[in-house]
């Protein structure tokens, strides 16, 4: 296994910094003096190498009309963290079908903007990537259709974005979707208040927190920064049990 030992200037391009693990990879970038690009609606983050893009990811065009300018001699890194889980309901009992939102948020505004780094960057630039994916992706959970239908596709998507890029001759990208366990972020405490009725895994879920059993955004953004310090890919569709 390659590790970058030595400091090596990055450009960081993350979505969804405002909270959760995409703040917390964020700030571990930038207490290692990299520069880091910001994509979301919320801005918390005040840094001077932090530069925030005021950005609605699930609208289509915001994300369209997104210019980045990308130096073609620092090593680029892409994620896309941002997500949502839609209401938590079973699809037949929800108002609407939610899935636009779901699938533009979790996958279609990321595979954007990797295709905006993709086609700014030369063959031989050094490109890194990774979709915070989900177990959910995995396994059916019943009431979360839309989330684990879009972070299938997410798993599906980056293995085929891979595989394109070697036939292209792209020798120095890496590509991970990566799933981070059950993380102590909002996206947890909303899913805990969720009524039984509508979400049979509920006690699952609260029961993980009563036992201190969450990962914490710190843990799961110090691996995700050190799986992104290999130069050499390792299984695209990754967890954080796999690389710790
Ligand atoms: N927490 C877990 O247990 C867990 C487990 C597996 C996978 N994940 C995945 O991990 C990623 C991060 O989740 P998290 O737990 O850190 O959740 P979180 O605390 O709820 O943070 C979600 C982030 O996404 C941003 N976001 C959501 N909708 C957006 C939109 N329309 N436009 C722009 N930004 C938007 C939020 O920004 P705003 O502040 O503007 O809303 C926030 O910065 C997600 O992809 C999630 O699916 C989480």
């Amino acid at each position: 296994m390659k590790t970058s030992l030595f400091y090596v200037k990055k450009m960081v391009i993350i979505t969804g910094t405002s909270k959760g693990i995409g703040k917390a990879v964020t700030e571990n970038y930038l207490a290692l003096g990299q520069k880091v690009i910001g994509i979301g609606r919320t801005k918390t983050i005040d840094h001077h190498n932090y530069q925030h893009l005021f950005i609605d990811l699930s609208k289509q065009k915001e994300v369209a009309s997104i210019q980045l300018s990308i130096p073609i001699d620092e090593e680029i890194i892409f994620i896309h963290n941002a997500g949502v889980l839609g209401e938590i309901k079973r699809f037949s009992d929800q108002a609407s079908t939610d899935l636009q939102t779901i699938f533009q948020v979790n996958l279609f505004s990321g595979a954007q903007l990797l295709q905006n780094v993709l086609k700014s960057c030369p063959l031989d630039q050094v490109v890194k990537t990774l979709f915070v994916s989900s177990g959910a992706g995995k396994r059916p959970i019943p009431s979360w259709a839309g989330y684990c239908a879009s972070k299938a596709a997410v798993d599906l998507f980056l293995q085929t974005i891979q595989l394109e890029e070697l036939e292209k001759g792209r020798t120095d990208f890496y590509c991970y979707s990566f799933a981070p366990g059950v993380v102590d972020t909002a996206m947890q405490t909303s899913i805990r208040s969720t009524k039984k009725t509508d979400f049979s895994s509920v006690e699952q879920f609260k029961d993980l927190h009563k036992d201190g059993a969450l990962n914490s955004p710190q843990k799961v953004a110090e691996t995700m920064v050190k799986l992104l310090s290999i130069n050499q890919q390792k299984p695209i569709v990754c967890s954080l049990k796999d690389i710790e």
